[in-house]
């Protein structure tokens, strides 16, 4: 196994049965992505492994672009679940103000974390948006969204605000520009900033090969 902590195991059953089959990029493959570089990020920075774990395991557990935009579901989700296996509010307290603080809401927006254990859950979700993986969720999303690899007119274009960055229509290629290429410079933790250089040069390389493949004019990363 690869935790012997009974209520990391009961939540990894519960997050695995209520997420499996989500091909919207919120997979449960996602989610165990998410905490094994949460973990490692915790020795290595020294933050509360009991808490970064279980924040990891639940913090995608109710995305709030798929409830109407109700940002409180998530938590809430994850409190009752908790709550439900009489954890401590020492720790579950913890672990929902992280889901709820978590999340990228455009460019322009800060966001903050208030705890090591909150910067750490946030880098190892911001590594998974980035590199090889990165790519393939974001192809994989835009197949889910029907929106196209790219279009030679609409240029790379960073958003204003969180309203844009929820409402606009979007392409895969432009995705790279309005997120993901500024997630390096967002990384809390030294640690994650390391891992992120290394991710985020790949990308630039694959974006210039598409670029290049497809005749498109871009910008660099
Ligand atoms: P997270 O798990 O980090 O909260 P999101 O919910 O924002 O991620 O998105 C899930 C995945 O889909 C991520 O890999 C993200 O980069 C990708 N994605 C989100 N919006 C778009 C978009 N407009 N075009 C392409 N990919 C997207
Ligand atoms: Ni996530």
């Amino acid at each position: 196994p690869e935790t012997t902590d009974p209520l990391v195991q009961q939540t990894i059953r519960y997050v695995q049965e209520k997420m499996m089959g989500e091909e919207s990029g919120h997979d449960w493959w996602h989610v165990h992505r998410v905490w094994l570089l949460a973990r490692k990020l915790a020795e290595k920075e020294g933050a509360n492994r009991r808490i970064v774990e279980l924040a990891a395991l639940l913090h995608d557990i109710a995305d709030w672009k798929f409830h109407g935009g109700d940002e409180t579901i998530g938590p809430a989700t994850a409190r009752t679940w908790l709550q439900s296996l009489q954890t401590p509010k020492e720790i579950t307290d913890p672990v929902c103000r992280i889901i709820a603080t978590l999340s990228f809401k455009g460019a322009h927006v800060p966001t903050p974390m208030e705890t090591l254990e909150g910067a750490v859950v946030q880098d190892a979700d911001r590594l998974d948006a980035i590199g090889a993986i990165g790519i393939a969720r974001t192809f994989a999303y835009g197949g889910f969204a029907g929106q196209e690899l790219y279009h030679p007119d609409i240029p790379p274009l960073l958003h204003q605000s969180a309203a844009e960055y929820k409402q606009k229509r979007s392409t895969s290629l432009n995705h790279f520009y309005e997120k993901l290429f500024l997630l390096k410079d967002r990384m809390n933790t030294p640690t994650a900033r390391c891992m992120a250089e290394e991710r985020h040069r790949y990308m630039v390389e694959y974006v210039k090969r598409l670029a290049d493949e497809c005749g498109l004019d871009v910008l660099p990363g």
